[in-house]
């Protein structure tokens, strides 16, 4: 099974970078982190989709059986620089495909509209999303043990079972463009 996790934050060293390598490490999950691939801003000329790391992007996205996206909440939204990521990509890559969603957020009961956002975006790619979803506060995470706290942890732990579970379904459902 190839889940693929998909750092949505720019910053270097932020809580998003943090939890997906996290994730990533636990679980063995591929990771792709936007900040390293940096695809330049979407113009639509063509020469933006021959480009080597656009190619791999989508490569990648194509052949994931499940995808956990997680973005920070930037003013009620997912990170522009992952909605630009986002767009580069179209049905073929995530059509039927279950992608879990985690928003990382200032705390003040942000993360929701975030979660909200990827949601929607998710559904133009006609994607599966799971009904699991997780906000991650700043204080869910043990900086000094460099992981999450017990509580959060578990809810990731939930989260990636029912992830795999719509997974292993889609997968003996042998549906379109897999
Ligand atoms: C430009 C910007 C906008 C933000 N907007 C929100 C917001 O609307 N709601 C929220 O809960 N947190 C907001 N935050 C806080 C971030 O979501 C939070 O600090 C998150 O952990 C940042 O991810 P990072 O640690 O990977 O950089 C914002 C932060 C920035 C830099």
């Amino acid at each position: 099974m190839d889940i693929l996790i998909i750092n949505g934050g720019m910053p270097r060293g932020g809580r998003t970078e943090f939890i997906t390598r996290f994730i990533a490490k636990e679980y063995q999950f591929h990771y792709i982190d936007i900040g390293e691939i940096k695809l330049p801003l979407l113009t639509g000329e063509q020469e933006q989709w021959q480009l080597p790391e656009v190619v791999s992007f989508k490569e990648k996205m194509k052949m994931a059986d499940g995808i956990i996206l997680i973005s920070p909440e930037y003013h009620g939204g997912m990170s522009g620089a992952l909605k630009n990521t986002l767009d580069y990509l179209s049905r073929e890559e995530l059509a039927h495909k279950p992608v879990a969603l985690i928003a990382t957020a200032g705390g003040g009961k942000g993360g929701m509209n975030c979660l909200n956002n990827m949601r929607i975006v998710m559904r133009g790619f006609y994607a599966n999303v799971i009904p699991k979803q997780i906000i991650l506060d700043p204080d869910c995470f043990d900086y000094d043990g460099n992981k999450l706290w017990e509580e959060p942890r578990k809810l990731v732990e939930e989260m990636v079972k029912e992830l795999e579970m719509y997974v292993k379904i889609s997968t003996n459902l042998m549906l379109p463009g897999k």
